[in-house]
């Protein structure tokens, strides 16, 4: 059996929660692979909504195993307060869900640090949901981090405040002031709250599904031009959101990749700085914002939005060796009366199709104009009822892409799904 991947193809907010919630149904073990609280995944079904920032979106799914994979950072505090929420709802949240002992835990200190060093960027800040993301995967990489695993030895505590310590020292060049002791408290009550949780050896319960042939759902968060090395450099994550991450922040190997679903939306969306070459200031922007709720699920800012962009999407496809695509959204342009896709870009007068080393240039996109379908999608449920003008815009899609789009999805709620054969 292989692990399936759901990865989103954009910046981010594609829609994977509702995605992974509904493909939850076919897979015994949900897995996130990367990234941390700076994912909002949101779900809504029966009149519930609910945003996950940690916890895997098929935690809803009666029968499932999900798991958080050494890839991931964790806030404890975020943390617990998303797992008490989910107990409240009735969710069995300690019977469903596992945390790999080698995923890496996020400090009080590294909100701090994540603060102080975008304050210290200033106008070429990065836009960061300053949950510590950056830090923590720098402490990571630097072979300085604190693992769940650490938490259940007995110097546990001298750990914390050693890095802690190095912490404050680093914190010395920047000109921010903060209190050391800030969440310190319940940072540490949080940590014993995660130590009632399952705490595994999560690569080797991966590969023995395999083995098993339990079905394996890859969860990916952020989006393929957050990338670490794809994506936008230096207004990216810190962390590997293509199909590969899947395999570094889960433990399977890659010849164990299966179904590689790629998510975007009919549209573009991006939250923070960096480049986005389609991007509209316009009536047209403002209203895929408003009717979209293009709000940050995690910080609540509002997202900047724009066309699509072929020139993007298919180097995110290349990436990640989508093999099903999954369109989000498209109801939300229902009252256009022309919609737009960016088919190459103009850089420096001359035409181009593919994304440069560096986005942040003047980039003009070379933009192909539809006929808006002017009818609400949102009450379709059958593909032969989706109106002529919206076929026109998929098919145009699928055949630049050369992947057929499997999934629309026209609507926040489990129902509003449309399955392709
Ligand atoms: P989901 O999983 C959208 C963006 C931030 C910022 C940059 C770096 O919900 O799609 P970081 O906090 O990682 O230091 O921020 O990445 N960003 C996201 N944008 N959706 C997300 O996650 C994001 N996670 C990070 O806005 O521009
Ligand atoms: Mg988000």
């Amino acid at each position: 059996m292989n692990v399936d991947v759901v990865l989103g193809l954009q910046w981010g907010d594609e829609g994977k929660g509702k995605i992974v919630d509904y493909l939850a149904r076919q897979y015994p073990v949900i897995a996130r692979f990367q990234g941390g609280p700076n994912a909002g995944h949101s779900l809504h079904f029966e009149e519930t909504s609910f945003v996950l920032h940690s916890v895997p979106s098929g935690i809803f799914r009666k029968g499932t195993v999900n798991i958080i994979g050494n890839g991931v950072v964790i806030d404890p505090v975020i943390f617990e307060k998303e797992c008490r929420s989910l107990a409240a709802l009735g969710i069995p949240v300690k019977d469903r869900l596992m945390i790999s002992k080698r995923a890496h835990l996020i400090l009080p200190t590294h909100l701090i640090i994540d603060a102080a060093s975008e304050h210290a960027k200033g106008a070429s800040r990065i836009g960061s949901t300053l949950k510590g993301i950056s830090p923590a995967y720098m402490d990571k990489t630097g072979r300085n981090g604190i693992r769940v695993g650490d938490i259940l030895t007995a110097d546990f505590l001298e750990r914390y405040k050693s890095l802690k310590l190095k912490h404050i020292e680093f914190l010395k060049q920047f000109d921010y002031a903060y209190d050391p002791e800030q969440g310190e408290s319940k940072w540490l009550e949080a940590i014993d709250y995660m130590r009632q949780f399952k705490l595994i050896d999560a690569e080797y319960y991966v590969n023995d599904c395999l083995k098993k042939n339990k079905r394996v759902l890859a969860e990916g968060a952020q989006g393929a031009l957050l990338d670490i090395d794809f994506g936008s450099y230096p207004y990216v994550t810190s962390s590997s959101t293509t199909c590969a991450g899947a395999c570094i922040g889960l433990g399977f190997p890659p010849s164990k990749v299966g179904k590689v679903y790629g998510i975007f939306k009919a549209y573009c969306t991006r939250v923070g700085s960096g480049p986005f070459p389609t991007e509209l200031f316009n009536q047209e922007g403002e209203i895929l914002r408003e009717r979209g709720k293009e709000f940050g699920a995690t910080t609540g800012r509002p997202r900047r939005t724009g066309w699509l962009d072929l020139v993007t999407l298919k180097y995110a496809v290349t990436l990640n060796g989508v093999t099903d695509l999954i369109m989000m959204k498209a109801d939300v342009m229902d009252v256009l009366e022309t919609v737009k896709i960016a088919t190459s870009y103009k850089i420096q007068g001359e035409k181009a199709e593919r994304v440069p080393y560096d986005t942040n240039i003047s980039i003009t996109p070379v933009l192909r104009e539809f006929k808006g379908w002017k009818r609400d999608l949102s009450g379709i449920r059958r593909e032969e009822e989706l109106p002529f003008e919206f076929m026109s815009y998929v098919r145009f899609i699928e055949d630049a892409v050369g992947i057929p789009i499997k999934i629309i999805s026209l609507g926040p709620d489990r129902e509003q799904t449309i399955i392709r054969d």
